[in-house]
């Protein structure tokens, strides 16, 4: 048992646990589970039991329900439930949070057609007992609809658990910054950063609804019981905010904390920025093990503006880590040195390792040189954001480097590239009067075909798809090369989970793991690049390290394995934190302008992929105030093993 341990269980035995209140700033409750998965299962569990007490007793079960990624996984254990444990929901009714306005109900991002789809179609729901708000009602009747569905919650009984997500804007339903704590079903428009989150469902942002039909704050909070999910990286700063934070209509989500019986049912990623994961150290005893400490000193030399180095005792004491000088014999001088040692040691400019070097403190071994690099690129541009410089480096010292891109990223593809290709195709052909393109001249023409009967939103049946993902290969290859990558050491996967999947419902297969072990064992890397599992767990970055795991782990015991290591780097994800690197590559202004120009040749990329060379050189700048020299930019590096 650990010091931490011993401790801890030495106060609970003492009745002395607000001593180690690790929730203290925590203002409603929060449950934080290993995976979304686990978690689900839980809730499922809560609901079904739920359902089956009202049942007995005769009464009906009134459910209010989100839609979106997030509550994916618990809808299809609830669907478990029901074909394997014979859950019912006859007596069940449901009330939807929102809809788009102006979407028909066919319309494939409708929410109407996602809860079809994802629940009602595959459970014994009574369709005249669902409600979902109805987007094509005309402008002048939406306030009378809405009135009326809030009758409709009232007459069915009140909602007894509502389902909730939470958006980046911290909205609950489609409840945007300045909704009231009163506010009732009715039209709003939705916010910026919200129309671009749902921009991959819908091709692209323009193609967004502007506005939607939502419950009200006070709608949702009426309901008896209410569990707020969040899973990924993504969501745990607005987490924090509405768990920690104060009560404001800027982030309707915080107004859970005035409601009695609210959870917010979080995974570990969306946990990770509320305090008692944050900074432990300011909410109980802690174990001061390496990692602690550089995280500690690296929080602390940020929060008061100071080098490492010009810490000193009175700084710990006075901000809340005066237990970790407490847990040694040594001052602040001595810990700052070492902590400073660590994070320089993090630097190097030659990320396969140096040849004929100590290596003993450098963050990759020097031999074997050249070394096989295999680097994992979920969707086509995701490795050029991440470690475009990297890339470029790793080739440039000589090697053997193969790019894999996981998925074919086709539905990033907007129609006007297949149109332009297809028109090309088609002009070409009456350019030369040839009988020889007539097969060419039938295939452009059924891409212009199938392109304009899908209208705005509707799908691409698969031989467009396939166009769309040779058109980013080409843009792919061209924006390798761009990184000294030759033509043939691009791989293109086009990972089976993608090609049938959705953006925020796409589901890991086994096929994807079996493609990427092929590779692994094919290649035998020694050093592998991958990004991390912090986002949405139904992201395309997430499902594609899900098949990189599996196939590592089916790999077990084999001989290059043991000799392998393998670095994540951050593509769309937030970016490492400072204490997180293990690995960091410094750019010059000419390495971060080739890198810029390379993530430009892809013609789907958008506002947000562009500032990763800004991220890049955040990180620079958050070395250089902790005392590193003073770079340009910095692409960051963490060293992963499986748990
Ligand atoms: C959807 C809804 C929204 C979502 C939120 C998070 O019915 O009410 O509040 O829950 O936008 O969306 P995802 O789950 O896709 O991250």
């Amino acid at each position: 048992m650990s010091d931490f341990q011993t401790h801890a269980s030495i106060l609970e035995a003492t009745g002395q646990k607000q001593l180690c209140q690790r929730e203290r700033f925590e203002k409603v409750r929060t449950l934080v589970h290993s995976s979304s998965e686990s978690a689900c299962r839980g809730l499922a569990a809560e609901v079904a039991s739920l359902i089956r007490g009202r049942a007995a007793a005769g009464e009906t079960t009134v459910l209010g329900l989100a839609t979106g990624s997030t509550p994916v996984p618990f809808y299809r254990e609830l669907i478990r439930l029901h074909q394997e444990e014979g859950l019912s929901f006859e007596s069940v009714t449901t009330f939807n949070l929102d809809e788009y306005y102006g979407l028909p109900r066919d319309h494939p991002e409708s929410y109407f057609r996602f809860m079809c789809d994802q629940l009602f179609d595959h459970v014994d729901l009574d369709p005249a007992r669902i409600h979902l708000p109805d987007g094509t009602v005309a402008m002048e009747a939406v306030y009378d609809h809405c009135l009326d569905y809030e009758r409709r919650i009232v007459e069915a009984g009140g909602l007894d658990l509502q389902i909730l997500g939470i958006g980046r804007t911290g909205h609950i339903g489609f409840n945007e910054p300045g909704s009231a704590a009163d506010s009732i079903t009715r039209m709003i428009t939705l916010d910026r950063v919200t129309r671009q989150d749902a921009a991959a469902d819908f091709m692209g942002v323009a193609n967004v609804p502007r506005s939607a039909i939502t419950m009200g704050v006070g709608t949702i909070l009426e309901a008896k019981r209410l569990v707020l999910m969040a899973w990924g990286a993504n969501k745990a700063s607005i987490v924090r905010e509405a768990v920690e934070g104060r009560v404001t209509d800027q982030i309707s989500a915080s107004f859970l904390q005035h409601h009695g019986n609210a959870t917010f049912l979080v995974d570990e990623a969306a946990a990770s920025s509320l305090t008692r994961f944050r900074f432990p150290w300011l909410v109980g005893p802690v174990e001061w093990d390496a990692p602690m400490k550089k995280r500690a000193v690296v929080w602390l030399a940020r929060k008061l503006g100071k080098p490492i180095l010009k810490l000193v005792d009175e700084d710990y004491n006075e901000n809340g880590a005066g237990g970790l000088l407490a847990s040694t014999s040594e001052a602040a001088y001595e810990v700052n040195i070492d902590i400073f040692n660590r994070v320089q040691h993090t630097i190097t400019g030659w990320p396969g390792g140096k040849p004929g070097t100590d290596d003993s403190r450098r963050p990759e071994r020097s031999e074997p040189f050249p070394k096989r690099i295999l680097v994992l690129s979920p969707e086509p541009a995701d490795a050029l954001i991440g470690m475009g410089g990297t890339l470029s480096r790793l080739c440039e010292q000589g090697h053997e480097v193969k790019l894999v891109f996981q998925t074919s990223g086709n539905l990033r593809v907007a129609d006007v590239a297949a149109l332009n290709f297809a028109r090309v195709v088609i002009e070409m052909a009456e350019t030369s009067q040839s009988p020889e393109w007539e097969s060419q001249t039938a295939y452009a023409r059924s891409i212009v075909k199938a392109i304009d009967a899908k209208g705005e939103f509707g799908t691409d049946p698969d031989f467009v798809r396939k166009l769309k993902g040779l058109i980013l290969r080409g843009e792919a290859r061209d924006a390798t090369s761009a990184c000294h990558l030759r033509y043939h050491d691009n791989h293109f996967l086009d990972l089976p989970f993608y090609e049938i999947g959705r953006y925020r419902r796409f589901r890991f297969e086994e096929a994807d793991a079996a493609a990427v072990g092929a590779i692994l064992g094919q290649f035998q890397p020694h050093s592998i690049y991958a990004t991390g599992d912090a986002s949405d767990p139904s992201s395309p970055q997430a499902i594609a390290f899900r098949a990189f795991t599996a196939a590592w782990a089916s790999l077990a015991g084999s001989a290059f394995q043991a000799d392998s290591r393998v670095w994540l780097y951050r593509g769309r994800d937030r970016p490492f934190e400072a204490h997180e690197i293990d690995m960091a590559v410094p750019m010059s202004p000419d390495q971060l302008e080739e890198k810029t120009e390379s993530i430009r040749r892809f013609m789907s990329i958008n506002e947000e992929d562009l500032n990763a060379p800004a991220r890049n050189r955040e990180i620079a700048a958050t070395y250089d105030a902790l005392g590193m020299a003073e770079y340009e930019a910095i692409e960051a590096f963490r060293r992963w093993s499986p748990v």
